[in-house]
């Protein structure tokens, strides 16, 4: 299950025990995953509660814990690279890291908001309130969800239900801090918003002194009820693997049980945590043990291989080091290879308008669907051409959200290559991290569900970074930007006076998303589309004649060939600029 490796197997069963002895509810939920995963799991839980547990130690003072929980997040981000560490619960995290190919650094935010929870927090609003509190718990979930990826189990959550989940974890969250009063009262501590409190008025001064009174009662009526709302979601588990779909709904039944005894707690709960009785437990987790051993008794968990010797040996070893063989892509036909680009006159970032395929169709008496399809054949070749000559970033634009006023067999036969294309995946063993860009409404529910899936399986390949464009609209990647920087002003979190061009870029939807430096677009138009303002503000602009369908890997070639002929100036004087002046022969 996690080798024979001794020091490993010691860290694994104190997460084990933690997760046990700390929270009872938690660890019975983890007994219904199938075991292969139970580890990771003890070991995520027990990382973020020894972190939790770090900001909260009352032994010292606020400045004294944020700095250790400072010290935990680098010491992790150091052992993230060495694969090992001298911590017992960092070691089986980074091994869970490793074994699982988990992107921990998405933790990163998360872990670093628990640091600033150090210093204490207030909340004047539920929308500030739970800003923090999806900053804090999302990025753990996801965790989750792409360890079930991994081993073959998409969590394929509907994205038109981000919303039910982010809800429901709003209630995880609510229903953890009224089990927890007592222990937040006794350190002055009050995790709930303002705007909660003025309703019930006297209920904030009655709570700090934790007297019980019709203030205090009807504002944990009120609590209550809001968090067994928030975590009653039954749209959140339909159509899910029977399996999640058990865990999910046997943690909601645990939280709703939970609420059960907050309500019946009365006075005692400003003292002592409420716990649901035994037999209540027992009655929920009986049969949800019978229904999830079933369901994973009919789906095959897949391991991964290990992806790196014992830990105590590879202090040594980068993580590249393991990283699997991948096919070399197939040469093109005529034989011929990439120009040598110096490193230094690379672009970082292509992106591709690959227009035409309407009119090379047409041309030859085809229908336009005809041209779509061959057009496919040459964005493999792109993808060939791209790792041939080693370029970081390739972005195609595939279908925008202007596309749609195309007529309805166009946009089936569209929707269908893709589907086929995400389906069958050819690229499947080359090193290729893929990427979606664009907006999931309208899109049918499968082909967003394969982009997710793809996405998370490509997720740890570092050659070739490929995002398709579809369903994409640069005014609505804009709009959505706006809407992101508004919620976290409203959240109190960003001031508006000194949003600065950082910020926007950090709330792009896809923030990593380098500039675009040389944006090319075939079918003899020479506009932008809507593709990529933000990205392409300063890209060198290339066009060229062929229709798309009858491009291959060379003209991508000539067309990084021609930017480095290009003398980019970003607004320096000429002296200054960075030539890009051909080589001398
Ligand atoms: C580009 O080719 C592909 C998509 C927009 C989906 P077109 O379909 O725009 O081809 P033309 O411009 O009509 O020739
Ligand atoms: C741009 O091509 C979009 C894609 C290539 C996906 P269009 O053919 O849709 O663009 P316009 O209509 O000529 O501007
Ligand atoms: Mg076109």
């Amino acid at each position: 299950m996690v080798g024979d490796d001794p020091a490993l197997q010691a860290a694994y069963l104190l997460c084990r025990a933690r997760t046990k002895q700390q929270d009872p509810a938690e660890y019975a939920l983890i007994q219904l995953v199938p075991a292969v995963l139970r580890p990771a799991c003890w070991a995520l839980w027990t990382a973020a509660n020894a972190l939790d547990d770090l900001a909260d130690d009352r032994t010292a003072e606020s400045e004294e814990r944020a700095a250790r929980v400072g010290e935990w997040i680098s010491a992790l981000d150091h052992e993230l690279a060495t694969g090992t560490s001298t911590d017992p619960i960092r070691l089986a995290l980074v091994d869970t890291a490793w074994r699982w190919r988990l992107d921990i650094s998405q933790l990163h935010n998360a872990m670093t908001l628990v640091q600033h929870d150090a210093h204490g927090r207030q909340f004047t609003d539920w929308s500030s309130w739970r800003a923090w509190g999806r900053g804090n718990l999302l990025p753990w979930f996801d965790q989750v969800r792409d360890l079930f990826d991994r081993a073959g189990v998409a969590v394929t959550l509907r994205l038109d239900r981000q919303d039910v989940y982010e809800q429901f974890l709003d209630g995880v969250r609510l229903t953890d801090i009224l089990t927890d009063l007592s222990a937040d009262l006794a350190q002055g501590d009050l995790l709930l918003p303002g705007q909660s409190l003025d309703q019930f008025p006297g209920s904030a001064d009655d709570l700090e002194q934790r007297r019980w009174s019709p203030s205090t009662a009807g504002l944990i009526t009120d609590l209550t009820g809001l968090a067994r709302r928030w975590v009653t979601q039954p749209a959140l588990t339909r159509g899910m693997h029977p399996g999640l779909a058990t865990v999910l709904d046997t943690m909601a039944d645990l939280l709703r049980a939970q609420l059960d005894a907050v309500s019946a707690a009365g006075p005692t709960l400003f003292h002592a945590p409420p716990r649901p009785s035994f037999v209540t437990t027992a009655r929920l987790l009986a049969p949800a043990r019978a229904r999830a051993a079933l369901a994973w008794s009919l789906t095959e968990v897949t391991v991964p291989p290990p992806r790196r010797p014992r830990h105590d040996t590879v202090l040594t070893q980068r993580p590249r080091a393991q990283r699997p063989a991948f096919r070399s892509p197939p040469p093109h036909p005529s034989g011929e290879r990439p120009p040598q680009i110096p490193v230094d006159q690379m672009p970082t970032h292509v992106a591709v308008i690959m227009d035409g395929n309407g009119r090379w169709a047409q041309q030859r008496g085809l229908p336009r669907h005809e041209g779509h399809r061959t057009g496919r054949s040459a964005a493999y070749e792109m993808v060939y051409g791209a790792l041939e000559i080693g370029l970081r970033h390739l972005t195609l634009y595939a279908f925008s959200t202007e596309n749609w006023k195309r007529d309805d067999e166009e946009i089936g036969t569209i929707l269908a290559l893709l589907h086929q294309e995400l389906r069958e995946y050819p690229l499947e063993d080359l090193d290729v991290r893929v990427r979606w860009h664009g907006r999931p409404d309208r899109l049918p529910q499968d082909v967003i569900d394969l982009m997710r899936m793809r996405e998370s399986s490509t997720r740890d390949r570092s050659g070739l970074t490929l995002t398709t464009c579809i369903n994409y609209g640069g005014r609505d990647e804009i709009t959505r930007t706006a809407t992101a920087l508004a919620r976290r002003v409203r959240s109190g979190q960003l001031d508006p006076d000194l949003i600065s061009e950082t910020d926007v870029a950090q709330h792009l939807p896809q923030p990593d998303m380098p500039d675009v430096d040389l944006l090319w677009r075939t079918g003899n138009e020479q506009r932008i589309s809507n593709f990529l303002p933000w990205h392409t503000a300063y890209a060198e602009l290339y066009f060229t004649a062929d229709y798309w369908p009858e491009t291959d890997r060379r003209h991508l070639w000539q067309a990084i060939s021609e930017y480095t002929r290009r003398q980019r100036r970003h607004g320096a004087p000429l002296t200054a600029v960075v030539s890009h002046e051909p080589q001398q022969p």
